[in-house]
């Protein structure tokens, strides 16, 4: 199973719940928004960016089952 995971940058306030719940999907950019390094992820790098989307505040986090 493979999930695209993307970020909408107009909605991410910096909250940082992402990246500190699952570093392996999501990073902070250098003013703590959500940055997604590889947007494709496999593995057991898709429950970690399921539990990253789930737990944003701003809902600005969508997986996308590829
Ligand atoms: Fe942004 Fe949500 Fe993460 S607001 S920093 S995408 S928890």
């Amino acid at each position: 199973m493979e999930l695209r995971v993307r970020v909408d940058s107009d909605l991410c306030t910096g909250h940082g719940r992402c990246y500190a719940l699952a570093p392996d999907v999501f990073e902070s950019d250098e003013y703590g928004y959500c940055r997604i390094p590889e947007e494709v992820v496999t593995g057991a790098l898709v429950d970690q960016a399921r539990i990253g989307a789930k737990n944003c505040p701003e809902d600005a986090i969508t997986v996308e089952e590829l």
